[in-house]
């Protein structure tokens, strides 16, 4: 098996005059927690929906766990084992917390659930109650989701995305418009989710990503301008210019 659990190659993607992602490589290793990072609108986004299948590469490959998913769309490379948390957009609001993390449970189980329902609802109840116990949302079960402190409802994303039990999670800006005490719970989270699940995400919180990436991609207007360790980022001069004057 392959070190490398997502491999990207030559990613491109313009809309209109605008070239959101230009030609970026992007390997993952397996276990890794690994950052994007870059000012707004340097193409982090962009990046993720191309890996996703949500949006279609103009140039390029991706390839996760050694098969090739370019332009697969979301539904096929989910069941591949490739998550993205999404905003809560995506959360049904009048129905628990229960109903929705059962429900993406269910989507990703095999379609026996639906042949052999006396044999294949109780797993899939099981998982739903482990992934509501690891995300600390076991409590809140009963409560509908659109009643959820915006922290909840984050971490509901969360919750569904694992009730997939994907391999590779994609988290987008996890703790964006969280408390700081919300973020410091979301960030130790993560760091545990991690043990079990490679993790590709992006923050706008520096300390943050500091604290929790092993690897750090820096974008820069579609192009990758650095990628090292939190360390090597902190103090590369090209990445602190972005960050103080957002130009290089
Ligand atoms: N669907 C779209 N149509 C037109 N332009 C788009 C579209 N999606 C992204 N862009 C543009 O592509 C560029 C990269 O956007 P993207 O959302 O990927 O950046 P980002 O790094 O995620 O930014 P942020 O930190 O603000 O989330 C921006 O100039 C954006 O306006
Ligand atoms: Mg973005």
């Amino acid at each position: 098996m392959s070190d490398l659990i997502l491999r990207a190659e030559k990613l491109d993607r313009s809309f209109g005059g605008i070239h959101a992602v230009a030609g970026v490589d992007l390997d993952i290793r397996r276990g890794s927690l690994h950052a994007v990072i870059g000012p707004n609108g340097s193409g982090k986004t962009t990046l993720f929906n191309l890996i996703t299948g949500h949006t279609r590469p103009g140039a390029g490959r991706v390839a996760f766990d050694g098969h090739d998913i370019t332009g697969m769309p979301y539904h096929k490379v989910a069941r591949r084992g490739l998550a993205k948390s999404y905003q809560i957009t995506t959360v049904f609001p009048l129905l628990t917390v229960f109903e929705n993390v059962r429900i993406a449970a269910q989507s990703a189980a095999h379609s026996y659930v639906f042949w052999r329902p006396a044999d294949g609802i109780r797993p899939v109840t099981a998982h739903t109650e482990r992934v509501l116990e690891r995300i600390g949302l076991a409590e809140s079960r009963g409560v509908i989701a659109g009643n959820l402190s915006h922290g909840d409802q984050r971490r509901l994303d969360l919750a569904i995305a694992l009730a997939t039990s994907p391999r590779l999670l994609l988290l987008d800006e996890p703790t964006a418009g969280m408390s700081p005490s919300d973020t410091a719970a979301t960030v130790e989270l993560i760091h545990e989710l991690n043990r079990d699940v490679t993790i590709l995400m992006t923050e706008h919180k520096m300390d943050v990503i500091l604290s929790v990436a092993d690897t750090i991609t820096v974008l820069h207007q579609g192009v990758v301008l650095f990628e090292g360790g939190p360390d090597e980022v902190k103090s590369h001069p090209k990445v602190q210019e972005v960050y103080l004057t957002g130009t290089v």
